[in-house]
C-alpha cells in the first residue's frame, strides 16, 4: 500500500509518546503474554501480589491475577492519597444549566467513603447487587466508586432507558437498592428519573430500597421506608467520611453491565476487579498517552461501558483529571463542546463518530469561535467512522497536529482491543492494530484467516486482563454466545465482521448478528420485535437495520397487523412511540412498514437480509432457503 494512504503523527507527537514504537512491543507480548501483564500488573496496587498471572484450567473461564487482592478503589482512589495527586482535580463537572462543580482526589475520598458509609447503613453487603439510575452528575460517580469500595456489585443502567427495560435489569440480577436523582437536564428540559424507577419498582418483587438524589429539583412520589433522599441520609452521623477499602480477590466482581445481544433479553456482562483495573490503566494511558497534567474528555454517558472503563475506572487509576458534561453537545448552542474544550483547556476528547457527524453538520464556523489549541489526541469509538467524518474531526477539531484513536472494542471486552498508539500511522476509518497481547484475526466459518481485503469473521485468538470474566448467572449463555463457534480453537467470536488489509489493518464493517448499532447503541432485534408485539394490533415483526446519515444505523420495522386493524399512518405512529416508550427513545424506529407476510428460512428465521435488500431496492440474492 503507498503512502498516501497514510497520516503519519508528528515528530513533536512520538517525542513526547509514552509508547514510542509498536511493533518491538507487539512481538514481545504475544510471545511473553504473561510477563506482559504481570510487568504492567505491577504499576497498580495489591494488597497482595498474584500466585498465578493466568488460570487458563478453566476455559472460557479465565482467571487473571488469581490468588491477588486488591480492590480497585485502592488503585483509583487511595493511592492517590499519598501523593500530590491527592490535591489534583479528579473531575470537573459541567451541568447543562452551566453550574460547574470539581472535585481534587482528596475531596473524591471524601464523598465515596461517606456514600459508601451510607450504602453500609442500608444494609448493602459484599456481593450485592446495586442498581444506578442516573443523570449524567458526579453522584452517578460516587455511587459507581462507594459500590466497589465496600465490595457491592454496581448494575448502572443507562438513564434513557423506560422503566420496563430498567425492571427486567433490576430483575434479572436481583437487586433490592436502586440509586437514582429526581430527574436531570437535557435540551434545557427536565427528564424524569425517579417516576421512571418508581414505575419499575412496581414491576420489581426484589426491590427494597431507592435512594434519591436531588438534582433537578422536581416533585417526586416517595413512599415511607423505601424511598430515601440522600441529602438527608448526608447529614447523619452515619456518612462519616471515613471506611475502609473492602479487600477483594482479583477475580471477584465489580460490575455488571448489561448489553444486547442477538437473542432473548438483554445480558449482564462481569467485570472483575483486578483483571479490569490492570487493563482498563494500562490501556488508558499507552493510547491516550496520559500525563500528569492532562485533562481528559470522555464525552460518552458514564452507564455505557465506555464510561465505566474510560471516565471512571482507568482514568482514575491514572490519576487524570476527568471532565464530565450533563447535557446536549448542541445545547445552547452547537458549540458548547467548544466551548468546554477551550474552557477548561481539554488536552484529549473521545467520543464517538455519531456525536462528530451530529456537530459537523452545523459547519465549522461554531468551532473557530474558541480556541481549541490545548487538544492533542482525539477518539473515537462505538461503530466504523466514515472518512469524510474522521477528515473533519481530524483537520477541524484536531487543527492537523491532533492524531486520532479510533478505538475498536466491546462491552464485553473491558478496553481497547485494536487501536492505533499516538505514533501509528494512521488512515481514516480502520482501527488499525491489535493492542498489545492481543491476537486477533479476520477467519471464516471454519476458522481459515481470509485473504488480505476479504470479510470474514473478526475473533480474537487469546485471552486479556479486561475480557468479561462470563455472563452473571448463567455461563451456557457465555458459552453459546462468545465461545461455541470456534471451541476447537479456543477464540473469541466478536459478532462483528471485518477486514484485514496488506498491511495488517483492521478495518471493522458491522455486526454479523443480529445487533443493531443506532448512534453507536446497541440493540438487539429481539428487544426491539418483542416490544412491538406488545401493541395489540401487531402479531409478528422483523426489525432492520438501514445506513442512515447520521446515525450510522436506524431502525426500520416489518410489521404483520392482526385481523380487524388497518394499516394507516396514525398507527404507524402510534407504533414507533410505542416502541421508543417501551424501550427508550433510542430504540426509537424510523419507519414501521406494514406486511402480509415476512420472508422466512424453512426453519423459520427470518431472513433480514431480504427485508433490507428490499428497502434499499438492492438485489434480493440468494432465495433458495426460503420457504414464503
Ligand atoms: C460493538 C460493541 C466499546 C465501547 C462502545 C461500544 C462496534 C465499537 C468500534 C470502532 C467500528 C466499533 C462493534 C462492536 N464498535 N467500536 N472503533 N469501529 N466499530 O460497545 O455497545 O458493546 O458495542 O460496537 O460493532 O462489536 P458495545
Amino acid at each position: 500500500m503507498s503512502d498516501e494512504n497514510f497520516y503519519y503523527p508528528s515528530q513533536h507527537v512520538i517525542d513526547n509518546a509514552n509508547i514510542k514504537e509498536y511493533d518491538d512491543l507487539y512481538k514481545y507480548s504475544i510471545e511473553n503474554r504473561e510477563e506482559f501483564w504481570a510487568t504492567h500488573a505491577e504499576n497498580i496496587n495489591w494488597y497482595k501480589k498474584w500466585d498465578k498471572v493466568l488460570d487458563k484450567s478453566n476455559p472460557p473461564f479465565y482467571k487473571w491475577f488469581e490468588g491477588g487482592k486488591t480492590n480497585i478503589i485502592l488503585n483509583a482512589i487511595d493511592r492517590h492519597l499519598s501523593t500530590p495527586a491527592r490535591n489534583k482535580l479528579a473531575i470537573i463537572w459541567e451541568g447543562e444549566k452551566g453550574d460547574v462543580r470539581t472535585f481534587s482526589y482528596f475531596a473524591l475520598n471524601r464523598e465515596v467513603s461517606e456514600f459508601a458509609n451510607i450504602l453500609k447503613s442500608m444494609g448493602v453487603k459484599k456481593g450485592d447487587v446495586v442498581t444506578i439510575y442516573m443523570p449524567q452528575i458526579p453522584e452517578q460517580l460516587f455511587a459507581m466508586l462507594a459500590c466497589a469500595k465496600i465490595g457491592a456489585i454496581h448494575s448502572v443502567v443507562y438513564g434513557g432507558f423506560s422503566s420496563e427495560a430498567l425492571a427486567d435489569r433490576i430483575n434479572d440480577a436481583n437487586s433490592r437498592m436502586v440509586i437514582t436523582a429526581d430527574g436531570g437536564f437535557r435540551r434545557g428540559k427536565v427528564t424524569e428519573l425517579k417516576s421512571v424507577v418508581n414505575k419499575a419498582m412496581e414491576l420489581s418483587p426484589t426491590m427494597e430500597i431507592c435512594i434519591t438524589i436531588k438534582h433537578a429539583g422536581i416533585d417526586v412520589y416517595m413512599e415511607n421506608d423505601r424511598d430515601y433522599w440522600f441529602h438527608d441520609l448526608k447529614a447523619l452521623p452515619i456518612a462519616s467520611h471515613k471506611c475502609e477499602t473492602e479487600e477483594m480477590d482479583s477475580s471477584d466482581t465489580l460490575f455488571l453491565l448489561y448489553t444486547s445481544g442477538s437473542t432473548g433479553k438483554p445480558k449482564a456482562l462481569v467485570h472483575t476487579h483486578g483483571g479490569y483495573s490492570v487493563y482498563t490503566s494500562t490501556t488508558h494511558k499507552m493510547v491516550f498517552d496520559i500525563k500528569p497534567e492532562d485533562r481528559f474528555w470522555c464525552a460518552a454517558d458514564p452507564g455505557w461501558i465506555t464510561g465505566h472503563s474510560y471516565i471512571v475506572y482507568g482514568p482514575l487509576i491514572n490519576g487524570a483529571t476527568v471532565v464530565l458534561y450533563e447535557g446536549a453537545p448542541n445545547h445552547p448552542y452547537p458549540d458548547r463542546w467548544w466551548k468546554m474544550i477551550d474552557k477548561y483547556g481539554i488536552n484529549i476528547l473521545y467520543t464517538s463518530p455519531t456525536a462528530i457527524r451530529g456537530l459537523m453538520r452545523f459547519g465549522d464556523s461554531w468551532t473557530k469561535r474558541h480556541d481549541l489549541s490545548s487538544l492533542r489526541l482525539l477518539g473515537s469509538v462505538g461503530e466504523p467512522i466514515n472518512p469524510e467524518a474522521w477528515k473533519w474531526y481530524h483537520h477541524v477539531i484536531g487543527q492537523d497536529k491532533c492524531p486520532i484513536m479510533d478505538t475498536w472494542w466491546q462491552t464485553e471486552t473491558g478496553g481497547f482491543m485494536i487501536t492505533p498508539l499516538p505514533v501509528t500511522p494512521l488512515k481514516p476509518g480502520s482501527a488499525t492494530r491489535p493492542f498489545f497481547g492481543n491476537e486477533i484475526a479476520v477467519v471464516d466459518d471454519e476458522g481459515n484467516e481470509v485473504k488480505a481485503g476479504e470479510e470474514g469473521n473478526l475473533v480474537i485468538k487469546s485471552p486479556w486482563p479486561g475480557m468479561a470474566a462470563g455472563i452473571f448467572r448463567d455461563p451456557e449463555r457465555f458459552i453459546n454466545t462468545y465461545w461455541k463457534k470456534y471451541q476447537k480453537q479456543g477464540w473469541y467470536l466478536t459478532g462483528d465482521s471485518a477486514k484485514k488489509d496488506e498491511d495488517g489493518y483492521f478495518w471493522i464493517i458491522g455486526r454479523t448478528d443480529d445487533v443493531i448499532k443506532v448512534s453507536g447503541y446497541r440493540l438487539g432485534t429481539a428487544e426491539i420485535e418483542s416490544a412491538i408485539i406488545t401493541h395489540p394490533a401487531i402479531v409478528e415483526s422483523a426489525a432492520i437495520a438501514i445506513p442512515h446519515d447520521l446515525k450510522g444505523n436506524c431502525i426500520h420495522i416489518f410489521a404483520i397487523l392482526r385481523k380487524g386493524y388497518e394499516a394507516s399512518h396514525e398507527l404507524e405512529k402510534e407504533l414507533i412511540n410505542h416502541v421508543s416508550i417501551h424501550l427508550g427513545p433510542i430504540a426509537r424506529p424510523e419507519e414501521v412498514k406494514f406486511v402480509d407476510s415476512l420472508p422466512k428460512t424453512r426453519s423459520g428465521k427470518i431472513m433480514r437480509r431480504i427485508l433490507k435488500a428490499r428497502i434499499l431496492g438492492l438485489p434480493e440474492g440468494d432465495m433458495s432457503t426460503l420457504e414464503e
